[in-house]
Parts: structure tokens; sequence; C-alpha cells
């Protein structure tokens, strides 16, 4: 009697935690099959996929050769969108972390991908086999682009030059690959965002433009609730240290007292130097990720309505000492 009540708390003991971990080991990501789309090249698409992709979302950010030697790291052209292995760029990430070549080569890239499959992965984070992809691809945010934007996105993609660049694939640690199924989500039609409003399509742009995954600071991959913007989040790369700003309106500590004039010429400070332009950086402290040249490409109405959504953020108390090698800013 006794023996066998042991084992039925035995059996408890060990199988529930076992089926927990079965669970989480079979469990797919919420995800819906791609949609049959094909989407129509027009030279507008093109354009505005172009748009999204240099400059908005800055996917060049991760998915092209940069030169870091350079102030703001510049793409080199003939490496757009060949993709990168993150880990080897980025310390601390769990795993060995690869932005895939998003080029059309059929063998290394993603040439052999249908459209709908291209989309599902950009807003909804899954792969052409249903797997879960690590969001430091920020689908988070890109959820939110327009049905119009991300044909447009695609479009631009498919209109790349093809770029044989084998890399390895994604290899996470465990448990992160399984804690991650939970983060795709289908996203839906995404009707167009109403320019006329000006604090909606802030909103849009900053979801796009992914300010939040860099300028958010976080625990354990996940936002910490209540610091919206509040900047600290430390990137260490094998080529310099940087800390996000404090983009709240909090007067101290954040941007509260700059003036939209004032925003607006921090970006266009940068408008000559994306034309390949780029002075060469000058010491550690010169090393950022914020994707200054990228952003200073959007025109005033665009930067015009980020600003006006950063001012409804609520302002959060946290100095931030953003470059920390630079030498002489601050006496320690
Ligand atoms: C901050 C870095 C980052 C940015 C910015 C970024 N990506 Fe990614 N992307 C990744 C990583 C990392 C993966 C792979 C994740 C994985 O394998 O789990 C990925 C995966 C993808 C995939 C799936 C490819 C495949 O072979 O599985 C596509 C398509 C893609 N990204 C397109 C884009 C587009 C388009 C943009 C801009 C709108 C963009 N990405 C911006 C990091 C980024
Ligand atoms: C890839 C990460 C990344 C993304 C994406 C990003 N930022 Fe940043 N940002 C940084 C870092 C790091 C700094 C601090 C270093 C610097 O100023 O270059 C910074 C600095 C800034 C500053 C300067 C603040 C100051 O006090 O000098 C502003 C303004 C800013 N970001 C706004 C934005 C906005 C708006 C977006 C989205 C449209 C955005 N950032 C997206 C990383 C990012």
């Amino acid at each position: 009697m006794w023996k066998k009540i042991l084992l039925v708390i035995l059996l408890l003991i060990v199988g529930l935690p076992a089926c927990g971990l079965a669970y989480l080991y079979l469990r797919n990501p919420a995800r819906v099959p791609p949609s049959a789309i094909k989407v129509a090249m027009t030279p507008e698409r093109i354009a505005r996929g172009k748009f999204i992709f240099q400059n908005l979302s800055d996917c060049d950010g991760c998915h092209s050769e940069r030169d870091f030697a350079r102030v703001g790291g510049p793409v080199v052209e003939s490496g757009r969108g060949r993709g990168n292995v993150m880990s080897g760029l980025l310390n601390g990430l769990p795993g060995t972390v690869v932005a895939p070549n998003i080029t059309p080569d059929p063998e290394t890239g993603i040439g052999n991908w249908t459209d709908g499959e291209k989309i599902r992965a950009i807003r909804e984070g899954v792969d052409r086999d249903g797997r879960a992809l690590f969001p430091l691809m920020p689908y988070t945010g890109y959820r939110n682009l327009s049905d119009e934007d991300v044909e447009s996105l695609v479009a631009y993609l498919n209109s790349l030059s093809p770029v044989k660049n084998p890399l390895p694939r994604t290899q996470l640690d465990f448990p992160v690959f399984l804690f991650i199924k939970g983060v795709p989500q289908p996203a839906g039609r995404v009707p167009s965002p109403d320019r006329s409003d000006k604090l909606k399509y802030g909103q849009y742009l900053v979801s796009l433009g992914g300010c939040m995954d860099c300028h958010t600071p976080a625990e354990k991959g996940q936002p910490i609730p209540g610091k919206e913007l509040a900047g600290g989040q430390l990137f260490a790369t094998t080529v310099g240290r940087v800390v996000s700003a404090n983009i709240t309106p909090d007067l101290e500590t954040g941007i509260g007292k700059w003036s939209e004039e004032y925003f607006l010429k921090k970006f266009y400070d940068y408008k000559e130097y994306a034309a390949g332009a780029a002075p060469k950086a000058v010491g550690p402290g010169a090393f950022t990720l914020m994707p200054w040249l990228a952003f200073s490409q959007l025109p005033p109405e665009d930067l015009g309505a980020v600003y006006a959504f950063l001012r409804t953020i609520k302002p959060v108390h946290n100095p931030v000492e953003t470059h920390p090698d630079a030498p002489n800013l601050t006496a320690k």
C-alpha cells in the first residue's frame, strides 16, 4: 500500500515537470499558414520598401555589412542584406544568433521563399519552417507594419542583388529556445496609419523604428515595465561599448528640454554622412549603435511626428552615461 502511494508521489514529482518540459519542447509558436500573396513590383512600392529597409526600420543595421571604422557604421553597398553573425558582434546573446542572408540568393539567402513566407517572418516572427525567430529580430514592433508597407518591404527585398554568403544557423541555448516560442503572434490584416493624426502616426513610426527595443531597459530580455524609453541598455560589442539614452520627456535626465527644432537638428547633423561621406570614427568613445545615418534621411514630418509622440511618454528620471568609454566627457 505505502509502496503504491510512494510510487504515485514519485510519478507526480518526476512526471509533472517532465510533462511540462515535453509540452514546452513540442509546443509550436502561434502561427498561421503564410498567405498566397504575390506582391506587385511597382516602382512606388520598391521605393517605399527601400525607405523602410534602409531608413525607418534599419534592416541594414543587422542584415547588411557595415563599416564600423566610420562614424555611424555606414552600410557597405556590396554586402547589403548579406547577413551577419550577431553573436560575433554583440556580447551577451544566448547562443549563436545569426541575422540571416535575406537577399534573393536561392542557396544562401531567401530566394526560394514565397512572398507570404517573407511577410510572415517579418511581422509574425516565424521562419519558413514555422520556428520562432529570436526576438532580437524586432518583429514585435514590425507586427504593426501596415499591409501596404510590409508588401513594399518585400517588393524591395525581391529587388536586392543576390549575395552568396553562407552563414551558420541560429542555435539558441537551453532554455531560451523554449521560452521564445511564446513571442510570435499572427498579425492579421493591418490598415495603413492615418497620417493626419500626428500622435498615432508618430507611434507607428516609433514601433517601426525599433526605438523601444534599444531605449527601454530590459532584464533577462524582458522590457522593465514603467521604464519605457528610459534608456540605460548597455550594448557591449567587439567594436566598442555604448548605452542607450533616456528619451523620455524627463527634464533633467531625458530629452524634456529639447525643442522640436533641436531634436530634428540632432538627426540632420548626420545627413551628409549617410551618403557614404562618414568620417573615420575617432576613439572608442565615438562608437554608437543609434541608427543616426539611417534616421537622418527621414523627412521633417516623420521626425516631427516621432517627437510629438515622445512628448506623450511618461517622464522617467534615469541618468544615463551613453558613452562610458569616452575620455574627458565626465570626470568620474
Ligand atoms: C536588431 C537586429 C535586426 C534587425 C534590425 C532586423 N533583423 Fe531580421 N533578423 C534578425 C535576426 C537575429 C534574425 C534571425 C533570428 C533567428 O534565427 O532566430 C532575423 C531574421 C529575419 C528573417 C528570417 C530569415 C530566415 O532565413 O529565417 C527575415 C526575412 C528578416 N529577418 C527580415 C528583416 C527585415 C525586412 C528587417 C527590417 C524591416 C529586419 N529583418 C530587421 C535581426 C534583425
Ligand atoms: C539599435 C539601437 C537603437 C535604436 C533602434 C534606436 N536608438 Fe536611439 N540611441 C541608441 C543609443 C545606443 C544611443 C546613445 C548613443 C548616441 O547618442 O549615439 C541613442 C541615442 C538617441 C538619442 C540622443 C539622446 C541624447 O540624449 O543625446 C535620441 C534622440 C534617440 N536615440 C532617439 C531614438 C528614436 C526616436 C528611435 C526610434 C525612431 C531610436 N532612437 C532608435 C540606440 C538606438
